[in-house]
């Protein structure tokens, strides 16, 4: 499944099953490393991004294609 995730402004074409995690899209798929895999259970905020449209989401658990929807801001671009 193709969608566009727009990142930290800028937009990203992805090609993965919709129900990939979003944590998964962001690191192996875009290689953007600073959203981290920390607890596995929602629990610490490693995985945490921020959209536009909806609550902070945690990474590990959204799935990539309903936050194309909205944008993205992912701790990538702080270089964290
Ligand atoms: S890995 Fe801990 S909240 Fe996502």
């Amino acid at each position: 499944m193709a969608f566009m995730l727009k990142i930290n402004g800028t937009p990203h074409e992805v090609d993965v099953d919709g129900d990939t995690p979003l944590l998964w899209v962001l690191r192996d798929v875009l290689g953007m490393t600073g959203t981290k895999f920390g607890c596995g259970q929602a629990l610490c905020g490693a995985c945490t991004g921020m959209t536009t449209s909806t609550p902070p989401c945690r990474a590990m658990s959204a799935d990539a294609a309903p936050i194309s929807a909205s944008a993205l801001r992912s701790s990538h671009a702080a270089g964290v």
